[in-house]
């Protein structure tokens, strides 16, 4: 039997993910939206690609959660982008009311799935649905890292004029302006990148990665990125339903590790049949456990404002 995916939010980011796995042959895809019609005639346009790109797979668009009837994996996208001058933090309490009530239905039809959550702010979004779920903090999973990543990644093959394929980098903490690209993780093939571009460069990439986001943003003028977050969050799903176990930057529940508590941060994780499988602590300089710390506090931030309402939940 073909594995389900529901995808909450068919915008723009939600129907790329859907179009994503689709092409893949993933899984079968639920699109869940508010708007009436939308998810139906993007879900069918969708699947009517199928013959062409060659997917066996069924495609279906709905405003009810019924459909989503035991998905093995829900990705989170529905929610208001962020505008042009607006930082993620500013779209917190417009996002927390959709999360709680898409994530409350979801994981009622569905309660044994993993939750993928793309929705910003990402990590303080992260804990809403861990609260609102009360799933195990292995299946409920935040997309960032590999978005920050792979922007990280594309910058850095230009420079180096070298595959994309070829860049091994890791970007940490929360999905804000205060992540943390770590340049000392990062590798062309294994050949550390400070042997091979001039630190200035380095610095210079490190800021683009940075305000990766609000770049798009100033460009879109009326929504933010889509193409490279649904790829990011569908390699996610893949690398659960597969259990390829790939090691990926995601946002986790950490209790303790990097010396952080209950928060969602981006780290190192497995990623599995189990969802996340294992957390991995990098052996941190002090001037990076000091920038890791910033950004985790940025979160909590964010929680805090939250937490009267969290508390209720
Ligand atoms: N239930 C279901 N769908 C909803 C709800 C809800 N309660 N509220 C809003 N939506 C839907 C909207 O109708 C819209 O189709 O979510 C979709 C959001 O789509 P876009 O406006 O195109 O936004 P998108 O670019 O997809 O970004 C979605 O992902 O990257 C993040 O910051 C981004 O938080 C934003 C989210």
């Amino acid at each position: 039997m073909r594995k389900k995916i529901t995808v909450i939010g068919a915008g723009h980011v939600g129907a790329s993910c859907a179009v994503r796995i689709a092409d893949k042959e993933l899984a079968d895809v639920v699109l869940v939206d508010i708007v009436e019609g939308v998810p139906q005639g993007k879900g069918l346009d969708i699947l009517e690609a199928c013959p062409v790109e060659g997917s066996d797979v069924s495609v279906v668009g709905t405003n009810s959660y019924e459909e989503t009837k035991d998905s093995d994996i829900v990705i989170m996208t529905a929610g208001f982008p962020r505008k042009p001058g607006m930082s993620r933090d500013d779209l917190l309490w417009k996002n927390y009311e959709i999360v709680k009530s898409c994530v409350e239905q979801a994981a009622k039809y569905s309660p044994n799935a993993f939750l993928i959550l793309v929705t910003n702010p990402l990590d303080a979004m992260c804990h809403v649905a861990l609260k609102v779920s009360k799933f195990p903090k292995n299946r409920v999973i935040g997309m960032a890292g590999i978005l920050d990543t792979a922007r990280f990644r594309t910058f850095l093959a230009q420079a180096l004029d070298v595959s994309v394929e070829s860049i091994v980098a890791f970007v940490l903490g929360g999905h804000g302006d205060s992540m943390v690209p770590l340049v000392r993780y990062t590798s062309v093939a294994g050949i550390p990148v400070a042997d091979l571009l001039d630190q200035e460069t380095i610095d210079k990439i490190v800021e683009r990665t940075r305000f990766g986001g609000g770049e798009i943003v100033k460009y879109l003028k009326t929504g933010s990125a889509y193409y490279a977050p649904s790829s990011a969050a569908v390699e996610m799903a893949e690398s659960i339903l597969k259990d390829k176990k790939k090691v990926l930057p995601c946002a986790a529940y950490l209790q303790g590790e990097y010396g952080i508590q209950d928060l969602f941060v981006g780290v190192p994780v497995k990623l599995g049949a189990n969802g996340i499988e294992k957390i991995y602590e990098l052996k941190l300089s002090d001037e990076e456990k000091a920038a890791l710390q910033k950004s985790a506090s940025a979160v909590k931030e964010l929680v805090d404002v939250m937490r009267p309402k969290l508390d209720e939940l």
